[in-house]
């Protein structure tokens, strides 16, 4: 693979800890200069399974029992004592504003004893570096499609911190989509996982169900080109279950509803990227979020893209919101120098940083 040609790797190998406490994995991760994981711990929450989907004031109380023991043992792992940390990386946001102050303030009070910087992180620019700690070409440029349960971006990385958007949801989340068909047809939460499992079993062509905003007619700077919905899709899903239940077929027709609804979703979010891929002139695609550990997801847009191609997905545990990827970005941001202050606070919709709209000419 040759040299990784990033600037922050001309810097003397520092070591972070990278903390995530956005939503319901508490992780902690010692990742060196060089992105080697050291020590990466990721505990899931299973407490919220119960209840069909996070409960945001069950989760803080959760990471708050949790995060010491989670970051001791990815100390004990890596060999590495606390003292020896050269900065603390912190997701601040977007997220639940009480999962996210429990990780904020841990890293705060820990850097400020220690005397050690403190790196704030934005929870979706940590995704886009997850496939660069397996893979050392997974460098801009690029164009990026991150998805996850709160998120749905379409971007493009000219460089680390050079990104501009293309597109993003105008409702729901591609994996809020997959957790609310999967709640419709009694699968455990996350639906993700559950759905593509059901998915596998089923027909995709059963059931022809809506693509919103992708239309054959649209063109390069109409306001919906790259942009995408998911919440009529949901909707759809649920009028034919509801169908199927007063016909009393929904038990036999489960997979083929979840292989149906799975082929839209998909369809959708290759569609657009490939549009990107098109228009841009650049045929390098990052998938970054925990939807982007879909294999039909990852089949197609991999299919659609070519030989000439080429694919970068993280490996399905750091798919997933782990401290590892908040630790790699973290390097990135130390390695131009922007360390916070310690009054930074938790962001529920912390703004991606380095976002610009993309200009077209007139
Ligand atoms: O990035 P992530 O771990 O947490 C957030 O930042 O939200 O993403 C979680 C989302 C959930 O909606 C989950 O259902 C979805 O990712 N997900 C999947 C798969 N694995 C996780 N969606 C589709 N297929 C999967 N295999
Ligand atoms: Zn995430």
């Amino acid at each position: 693979m040759g040299d990784a040609p990033t600037a922050d790797r001309s810097v003397k190998p520092p070591l972070i800890l990278g903390i995530e406490t956005s939503c319901d994995e508490t992780s902690a991760a010692l990742v060196e200069g060089d992105g080697r994981i050291l020590g990466h711990v990721i505990h899931s929450q299973d407490l919220h399974a119960v209840y069909g989907g996070v409960v945001p004031e069950l989760a803080a109380r959760a990471h708050l029992r949790r995060l010491d023991e989670v970051v001791d043992e990815a100390l004990r792992q890596s060999g590495r004592t606390l003292d020896e940390v050269e900065a603390l990386a912190v997701t601040a946001g977007p997220g639940l504003i009480g999962a996210l102050l429990v990780g904020v303030s841990w890293a705060k009070a820990v850097a400020y004893s220690l005397g050690r910087p403190l790196i704030p992180i934005h929870h979706m620019e940590a995704h886009l570096f997850a496939p660069s700690l397996e893979d050392p070409d997974a460098e801009p440029p690029f164009v990026a499609l991150l998805v996850s349960g709160g998120h749905t971006l379409l971007l493009h990385a000219a460089a680390w911190g050079e990104y501009s958007l293309l597109g993003q949801t105008r409702d729901d989340a591609a994996g809020e989509a997959f957790d609310k068909v999967a709640k419709l047809l009694d699968l455990s939460y996350p639906g993700g996982p559950a759905i593509q499992a059901l998915a596998e079993m089923g027909d995709p062509d059963k059931y022809r169900l809506p693509r919103p905003m992708l239309r054959r007619n649209q063109k390069a700077g109409d306001p919906d080109f790259y942009d995408f919905s998911f919440s009529g899709l949901k909707t759809a899903t649920a009028n034919l279950v509801g169908d199927l239940e007063e016909k009393g077929s929904l038990e036999e027709e489960r997979q083929h509803v979840a292989a149906s609804f799975q082929d839209a979703a998909v369809d959708v979010l290759a569609s657009k990227t490939l549009r990107a891929v098109e228009e841009l002139r650049c045929r390098r695609v990052l998938l970054g979020g925990g939807v982007s550990a879909n294999r039909r997801l990852k089949g197609e847009i991999g299919m659609r893209l070519g030989q000439d191609g080429q694919l970068f997905v993280a490996s399905p545990r750091l798919s997933m919101d782990n401290g590892a990827m908040v630790a790699r970005a973290a390097l990135f941001r130390l390695s131009r120098g922007e360390v916070g202050s310690f009054d930074v606070s938790a962001d529920a919709n912390l703004p991606f940083p380095n976002m610009v709209p993309r200009s077209r000419p007139a």
